[in-house]
């Protein structure tokens, strides 16, 4: 494979027809990733970033260019990459070990050994007392973990993750974003993760893509130089915070707004 990048997103560009108007909403974007990283896409709604996840995921087509994952071209959904949705996507009607076995299904393992794999992923996001309950018993957190451990079970190359803690509050936001730092440090599991949370993207990511919209380019792209886990509180945390801040221009304008005491 020589030292091709892990995956390689290639000059894409995507339109979609909507009461025949084009919208461009992809324009010609390109980057490499290494194995092992975290990216953060980060940008506002609608400026194209599940478009561009499920592209990489090969879930959608793009009209030019391609995405290589280990140099081999993506046009269909494959084991390789796991997609992790907003809304959990289980299987009401089974267990949580259930759930996660389910993910194992195409693979060659024994029944015992998917039992056994399903079990070691629940206990890695902290459910192993958990794992007879049903997705209607426990909370929208416990739900979202059973989805990551179901997206990890199978070992994938590539996880896409689609705002996964979007719906959490911010207690179990920041406990599961520790536990998904735990994994990813053992596992080395590469990681596109979607986000309008700046801070999420700056506790989890090696590079962060400023996305901008209209087309939606991929504007600028942010290296956090900080060691994990990360200080949320601390004040390099906070620089990353500000530039990230006056990319999207939120950072107080004196003039912008006018308080009248
Ligand atoms: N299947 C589709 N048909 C037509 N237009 C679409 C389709 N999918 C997405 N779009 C349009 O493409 C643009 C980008 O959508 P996308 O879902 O990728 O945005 P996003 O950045 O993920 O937004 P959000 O943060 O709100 O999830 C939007 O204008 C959307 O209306
Ligand atoms: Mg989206």
């Amino acid at each position: 494979m020589g030292d091709a990048p892990f995956l390689s997103v290639e000059e894409i560009s995507k339109a979609f027809h909507s009461d025949q108007v084009l919208n461009q909403v992809l324009d010609s974007i390109s980057f490499t990733i290494q194995r092992g990283e975290t990216i953060a896409l980060l940008g506002e709604s609608g400026c194209g970033k599940s478009t561009l996840l499920n592209i990489i995921g090969g879930f959608e087509r793009p009209d030019q260019g391609l995405v290589k994952l280990q140099n081999e071209s993506i046009t269909k959904p494959s084991r390789k990459a796991i997609m992790l949705f907003q809304h959990y996507g289980l299987l009401p009607w089974k267990s949580a070990l259930k759930n996660v076995e389910f993910g194992l299904e195409s693979s060659s393992l024994s029944a015992k050994e998917r039992a056994e794999r399903a079990r070691h992923y629940l206990d890695l996001v902290g459910l192993s007392g958990k794992s007879q309950m049903f997705p209607h018993e426990v909370s929208g957190g416990m739900k979202q973990r059973i989805a990551i451990a179901r997206a990890l079970a199978p070992q994938p190359e590539l996880i896409l993750m689609d705002e996964p803690f979007a719906a959490l509050d911010t207690f179990n936001r920041y406990h599961l974003q520790d536990q998904l730092l735990n994994i990813q440090a053992k596992e080395q599991t590469t990681i596109v993760l979607v986000t309008h949370d700046i801070d999420e993207a700056i506790y989890l990511a090696d590079r962060i893509f400023i996305m901008h919209s209209n087309p939606g380019r991929i504007h600028h792209e942010i290296h956090v130089e900080l060691s994990k886990p990360r200080d949320r509180s601390h004040p390099d945390f906070y620089t990353y915070r500000k530039q990230i801040l006056d990319e999207f221009h939120f950072s107080r304008q004196e003039s912008a707004i006018e308080f009248h005491i």
